[in-house]
């Protein structure tokens, strides 16, 4: 079934540059691009968006990690969307992450880990939803 996702290029990713090479692997893939923003993060918004772990010990190092910097936010469309980008993003720990994909090539720990993926369908409407409206989300041409 045709689905959605968001997808975040976390600040390591962004200072090394590799927005465009990270697109290049969803749009390989078969994954759109329907939405997306550039946005250096608040602590409060980093806070909302991973309330979820809030209890984690984590916690505090990943919402650090997650305002230290830019970060490109995204919406991805496609088939099976959301199992699709996490089998492109890998392991969360990138020393786990299968070879090719963008932790093992990108990402240098479980904390600096390159990018964000939804983790189930339930999860992605809420994750779009956090960072943008309906009319933000662009139907194909
Ligand atoms: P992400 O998919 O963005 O969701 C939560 C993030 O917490 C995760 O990627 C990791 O970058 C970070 N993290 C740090 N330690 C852990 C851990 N032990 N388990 C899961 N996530 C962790």
């Amino acid at each position: 079934a045709l689905q959605r996702t968001l997808s975040i290029i976390k600040p390591d990713a962004v200072a090394k540059n590799v927005i465009g090479a990270i697109y290049q692997r969803f749009e390989q893939a078969g994954l759109r691009v329907v939405a997306a923003r550039m946005r250096h993060l608040s602590r409060a918004e980093a806070e909302g968006f991973y309330a979820v772990h809030r209890e984690r010990p984590f916690f505090k190092a990943l919402v650090e990690f997650m305002i230290s910097g830019p970060v490109m936010i995204q919406v991805l469309e496609g088939e099976h969307a959301v199992q699709k980008h996490r089998d492109l993003m890998g392991a969360t720990d990138p020393k786990q992450a299968a070879p090719g994909t963008i932790r093992a090539d990108f990402a240098d720990s479980i904390d600096a880990n390159a990018v964000h993926g939804s983790d189930a369908d339930e999860t992605a409407a809420v994750e779009i939803a956090y960072f943008f409206a309906g009319t933000d989300l662009c139907a194909r041409a």
